[in-house]
């Protein structure tokens, strides 16, 4: 077992490889996160009124500093899903707008940009992009979302690194043209695995940037920032349910949200601090290292070739093609994934993209090359469904 797996309280019967959908939080932050649950117990009213907006404060200022941006453009949000949705209904408010997003997306995040189109008699352009053959390089990306882009278009969301599908988009050269062709759109970067896995997290030219802390920073659940790039941005920043100082503006209308637990934000500062206690350099080539051993092994292993140019996919989570001849349905690969899941003690997720079915793997700074090794009988498994 590597020395870090210790510092966590997964099950140590468990390999677990899906870090990309749900984070593992360090003990020590969930003790820190605990300690300001006890405080809040220890008098609930006084935590409320006086402490919370305190300490609130203070890890925004952390927070914001660490992601080097201003506290007055950050506002803690509880997931990307809503910090994206918060964005785009703040700025789409006229009707007949017309939003772009990528077939790429985030499935709950479209489906919440198709509701708003709906409210407001706008419409929702998908940019086709192909996961398999179709995708060889950065500009066939960019060229996509380019097909999709008029100068009606008034709202753009990219996924800075895709969900399903791991890869990489080259952000900065799509944004470049969509100042150019679309040069009244907003863009909304949808960054949920960015912070800790990319840096810097923030890309040169955004409008509104949302990332979680949940996933590779490993701050408890729920935990993400949502950063405006200028005042001017700020000032159409509302949140989703108005409540107390909405008449302040943004930030500070994001910070009483009504009674909740709000010790997850208080104790993503403890989170950022433990991953530092890493080296950038250290985390970045052991993770690395580990996803390309691990997909190298299984691709021998079962003889199948990666499907996208290994250097699209994002540093820390990676594709590898399955050897069963027909493509698994959704329902297929959930139950799929449940059976590796009970029968071989891993954790990962079992995705149909395109038009095959591969294993998506992560690595994380707890993981080893023989976590992934069980994974070798997941085409065995295929065939029992
Ligand atoms: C690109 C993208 N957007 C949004 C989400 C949703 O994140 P959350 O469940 O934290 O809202 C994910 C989750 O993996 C994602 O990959």
């Amino acid at each position: 077992m590597n020395k870090y797996r210790e510092q966590f309280s997964l099950d140590p019967q468990v390999a677990y490889l899906n870090h990309g959908s749900f984070g593992a939080v360090p003990n020590v932050v969930a003790a820190a996160q605990r300690e300001f649950q006890l405080l809040e117990e220890s008098n609930p009213n006084l935590f409320f009124r006086t402490t919370l907006p305190k300490l609130h404060d203070e890890a925004r200022a952390f927070v914001a500093e660490w992601l080097s941006t201003s506290p007055e453009l950050f506002a803690f949000v509880p997931n990307a899903s809503q910090g994206v949705i918060t964005a785009a209904s703040s700025l789409v408010t006229k009707p007949r707008s017309q939003i772009v997003a990528t077939s790429l997306g985030y499935g709950g995040v479209l489906n919440g940009l198709a509701e708003i189109a709906r409210r407001s008699q706008s419409s929702l352009r998908i940019a086709e992009i192909e996961f398999t053959a179709g995708v060889q390089t950065a500009d066939d990306i960019a060229d996509s979302v380019f097909a999709a882009l008029t100068n009606e278009t008034s709202l753009v969301v990219l996924d800075q690194i895709t969900s399903e599908t791991a890869l990489m988009l080259p952000i900065e050269q799509i944004v470049r043209t969509i100042r150019r062709v679309s040069p009244n759109a907003f863009v909304v970067i949808d960054a949920a695995h960015t912070p800790g896995m990319l840096t810097p997290a923030l890309p040169a030219d955004f409008d509104v940037w949302v990332g979680n802390f949940h996933k590779w920073i490993c701050a408890p659940r729920a935990s993400a920032g949502l950063v405006c790039r200028t005042p001017k941005i700020a000032n159409l920043i509302t949140p989703l349910a108005p409540s107390w100082d909405f008449e302040a503006g943004f930030p500070k209308s994001f910070l009483s949200q009504g009674t909740d637990d709000y010790s997850s934000y208080l104790a993503t500062p403890h989170a950022i601090k433990f991953h530092e206690s890493v080296s950038f350099s250290e985390r970045d080539t052991h993770n690395r290292g580990v996803i390309d051993d691990a997909s190298k092994m299984l691709h021998e292993y079962w003889g199948t070739e990666p499907d996208v140019p290994t250097e699209m996919f994002c540093p820390w989570m990676r594709l590898v093609r399955l050897p069963i001849r027909k493509q698994l349905t959704k329902s297929q690969c959930d139950a799929l994934t449940l059976k590796v899941s009970q029968e071989l003690k891993t954790e990962t997720v079992i995705l149909s993209p395109g038009d095959a079915t591969y294993v998506r793997l992560s690595a994380q700074i707890y993981n080893e090359l023989s976590d992934y090794e069980k994974l070798k009988s997941v085409p065995d498994l295929a065939k029992e469904l």
